[in-house]
Formats: C-alpha cells, sequence, structure tokens
C-alpha cells in the first residue's frame, strides 16, 4: 500500500495506474475509519482496478472550530485498516500541503447546499466541495463512493462533480448501522455512555416514519410528528431539525411521495452534533447510478 502526503505524489500515483489501463476509485474520508468507511471500500473495489482512500480532517468545512480540534485522528490504526481491505493507497496530506499559505479559491455551492446542513452549518458545504474538487483534481479517479448517511452532501456532490466536469463517476452506498439502528459515525465515539443510549432514539423515529409511509402515511407533518416524538421521548437529545425533503433538492415536502422523498434528521448529545436520514419507499434516485438501488435502509 502507497502512502502519499501530497498532491503531487497523488496525481503521479493515479497517472500511473490509469496509463496501465487501470480503473481508479476514491473514497475520500476523514479518517477514524468504521464499518461504514470499509464498505464504502468495499463498493470501491468492486468498482475499479485500484482503490485510493484519502484521510484528512478537512479544517474548511467544519463550522465550531472545536469540532475540528476533537475530531479522531487515529491514522495509524486508519492504515492499518486500509492495508487489512485490500486499499491500494492512503493520500493523507497534511493541512499544509493542501492549503499552503495564500490559499484563496474556493468551490460555491449553489441552492442545494442552503438548506438543512447548509443552513445550520454555515461555509460547511463550501469547504465541502472545494476539498472534493481538489481530491478529485489530484487523483482523477473514474470512480468515487460517498455513503448516504450523508444524504444532502452525496447530492451537493453529484451536482459539483455534473456541473464541473469532474468526470468521475459516484458510487452511493447505502448507511450501515450498530445493532441498534444507531448510524455509524466517526463522531460517535465521543458520545458518553449515556449519550450513546439515547442517541437510538434519531434510528427509532426515523424507523417509526418510514413504517407509518409504507401503511400509507403520506402527510409530511404527520410524518414528521412521528419522528419528532421519538427524539423529543429522549431527555438527552436536542434535535436541530426533522423534516421531510425531497431526495434530490432537499426542499421541504408538504406531502411525501411513494418514492424520492426522504426524512433528514439532526439532533445534539451533549457537545456531539449526529445527522441521519431514511429513504421513504425505497431508492433514492434512479438505479444505474452504479450504487445500491434498493438504498435504505
Ligand atoms: P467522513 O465523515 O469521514 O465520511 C466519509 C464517507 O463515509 C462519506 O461519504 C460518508 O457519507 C460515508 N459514511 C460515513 N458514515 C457512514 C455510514 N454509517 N454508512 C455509510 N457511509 C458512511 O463525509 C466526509 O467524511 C467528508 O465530508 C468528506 C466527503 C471526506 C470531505 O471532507
Amino acid at each position: 500500500m502507497d502512502l502519499l502526503d501530497h498532491p503531487d505524489p497523488a496525481r503521479a500515483w493515479s497517472e500511473q495506474h490509469r496509463a496501465a489501463g487501470r480503473r481508479v476509485a476514491l473514497v475520500p474520508t476523514m479518517g477514524a475509519l468504521h464499518d461504514g468507511h470499509l464498505r464504502l471500500i468495499e463498493a470501491a473495489r468492486r468498482e475499479a482496478d485500484v482503490v485510493a482512500v484519502s484521510v484528512f480532517v478537512n479544517p474548511l468545512q467544519f463550522d465550531v472550530r472545536g469540532d475540528f480540534d476533537r475530531y479522531p485522528r487515529p491514522l495509524d490504526d486508519d492504515l492499518a485498516a486500509c492495508a487489512a481491505a485490500g486499499v491500494h493507497a492512503v493520500y493523507a496530506p497534511t493541512a499544509a500541503a493542501m492549503y499552503p499559505a495564500g490559499f484563496q479559491t474556493h468551490v460555491e455551492p449553489g441552492a442545494l447546499a442552503d438548506r438543512l446542513e447548509g443552513a445550520h452549518r454555515p461555509g460547511h458545504f463550501r469547504g465541502v466541495t472545494t476539498v472534493v474538487t481538489k481530491l478529485l483534481t489530484a487523483l482523477r479517479p473514474d470512480v468515487a463512493v460517498f455513503g448516504r448517511k450523508d444524504a444532502q452532501q452525496l447530492a451537493v456532490v453529484r451536482r459539483l462533480v455534473a456541473d464541473l466536469d469532474l468526470g468521475a463517476r459516484i458510487v452511493a452506498v447505502p448507511t450501515v448501522r450498530e445493532a441498534d439502528g444507531l448510524a455509524l459515525s466517526s463522531r460517535n465515539r465521543r458520545l458518553d455512555p449515556a449519550d450513546r443510549a439515547a442517541a437510538t432514539c434519531i434510528w427509532r423515529g426515523l424507523a417509526a416514519a418510514a413504517a407509518a409511509h409504507a401503511t400509507g402515511e403520506r402527510g409530511a407533518a404527520a410524518l414528521e410528528a412521528i419522528a419528532r416524538s421519538h427524539v423529543e421521548a429522549e431527555p438527552a437529545a436536542r434535535p436541530e431539525y426533522v423534516e421531510v425533503v425531497d431526495a434530490a433538492s432537499f426542499e421541504h415536502l408538504d406531502e411525501a411521495p411513494a418514492h424520492g422523498a426522504l426524512v433528514v434528521v439532526a439532533a445534539w448529545f451533549g457537545e456531539v452534533r449526529l445527522i441521519d436520514n431514511v429513504v421513504l419507499g425505497g431508492a433514492a434516485e434512479p438505479a444505474g447510478d452504479g450504487g445500491d438501488p434498493a438504498g435504505d435502509p
């Protein structure tokens, strides 16, 4: 496994493989790898001949300084996990390599990034689109793999790649969950035991809303009330939003269609902010995107 720490060797690594006719896949991450990330790596291995994983805690996408400072960075564990998973290269640049003195150019996302995560985390998606553009232009992968857990990010990245002709095919992987339903997240390890137990309320709420939708409930207010009631029943949870949105535009819906809507949740547990979502009625987007057409759950 190659360890790349700068855009120049990353570009050279990719060029060498593409020149030899090998298809390159990229799995962008911020490290602290868990089984969700590993599922993305498995998908990347199916889609391409060589797989690069980027590990970079991107300062541009953190709106709260403490969250950036406390973000876990177990690089040795991550390297071992990547090697065991059959990854061919880890691209782990320093912040100085990504954003050297004088850096001043950003990629500005559009309306898709205005609501929900974009509204609650000012500048977050601008940081994501900027770093993803840099990763995709350095590594020029044929395929880039993202998780449905960050559904709005996935939509923003698809738009980015289409709008700026970045050329990578985006593959989406369904959310990987703990046995009790909690979506795996690098931030889960910062939950104390009481908050970890409380955090299961998110999936209880999402699953209850999805079950109501499956039996015919279409009113967004009713579906939101069902999901919200589970979150609010948990005293340790501080919900930020619970919304039924269009899976493509992330605009709020009054009525959930049979397919093509999501329930999205963001909630705080102590100092940890968690997000999750469920696809109502199955596939979040047309099959043939290279991802799992079954979507969530
Ligand atoms: P990170 O939070 O490390 O997530 C990396 C990728 O793993 C994302 O595509 C995310 O959706 C996916 N992922 C995380 N938890 C998952 C789960 N439980 N099931 C399935 N997929 C999961 O998202 C980022 O990093 C950054 O914003 C990044 C895209 C790397 C840009 O900095």
